[in-house]
């Protein structure tokens, strides 16, 4: 049985209408609360978007969609087959205005940088010549400064919206985030000639 995992929430929606056009998934599938839509001869499985790279690593799901954002945060070990391009963010550090200066010159003190992103801030932020302590939150990362709790965040942006409504402008970006086609390696290898088709078919409806 072939399974592909996708993510719930905000790019739900984005990953059903690719497996849609890519005649993976018939036109308005309605699982309502079900998380496991039965198909042919596969099944699709509906999991929180950072639980897509562990389970694909772990083979609970032999393909999956994934932000690029959790695919790195994960550490997961999974096979990058294609990027569909959807869901278009950025990884950036953002901050009030007075972070600004802060940011490249703060020799005795190192910067608190709020962020969901532990594993990809400890990884990526030294890289840019950043001295930083990472303040892990879940989410809501944007009220972090208001409340002292650090001085810049490190989060995904996408319209911009949020930053704005909290005071915070992009001070530095990071990657440019978008949804992959993930796959576990050894079924890569196992079932391959399943995978390939699906393969065409959503590199042909992605672009
Ligand atoms: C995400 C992300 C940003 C926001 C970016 O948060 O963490 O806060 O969306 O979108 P925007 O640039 O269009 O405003 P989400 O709403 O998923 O909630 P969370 O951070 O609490 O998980
Ligand atoms: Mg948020």
């Amino acid at each position: 049985m072939l399974t592909m995992a996708i993510p719930t929430g905000r790019s739900m929606e984005d990953a059903a209408e690719l497996l849609t056009k890519a005649d993976i998934l018939p036109p308005d599938t309605d699982p309502g609360r079900r998380l496991e839509i039965p198909l042919r001869d596969m099944r699709i499985i509906l999991v929180k978007p950072q639980d897509v790279p562990p389970l694909v690593h772990m083979g609970f799901a032999q393909l999956g969609l994934a932000g690029q954002d959790v695919i790195l945060e994960s550490g997961a070990r999974v096979a990058v087959l294609h990027d569909t391009g959807l869901c278009p963010c950025r990884m950036v550090i953002a901050g009030p205005p007075k972070a600004r200066e802060g940011l490249m010159n703060s020799p005795n003190r190192k910067l608190r940088v709020a962020t969901k992103y532990v594993r990809t801030a400890d990884q990526v932020l030294p890289q840019r010549g950043l001295r930083t302590v990472t303040v892990p939150l879940h989410g809501s990362v944007e009220i972090a400064p208001a409340l002292g709790i650090a001085e810049v965040i490190m989060d995904i942006v996408q319209t911009g919206n949020t930053l704005k409504a909290n005071g915070l402008s992009v001070l530095m970006e990071l990657f440019p985030v978008t949804m992959r086609l993930i796959a576990n390696p050894g079924a890569l290898n196992l079932q391959w000639d399943r995978i390939r088709p699906m393969l065409e078919r959503i590199r042909e409806v992605s672009g």
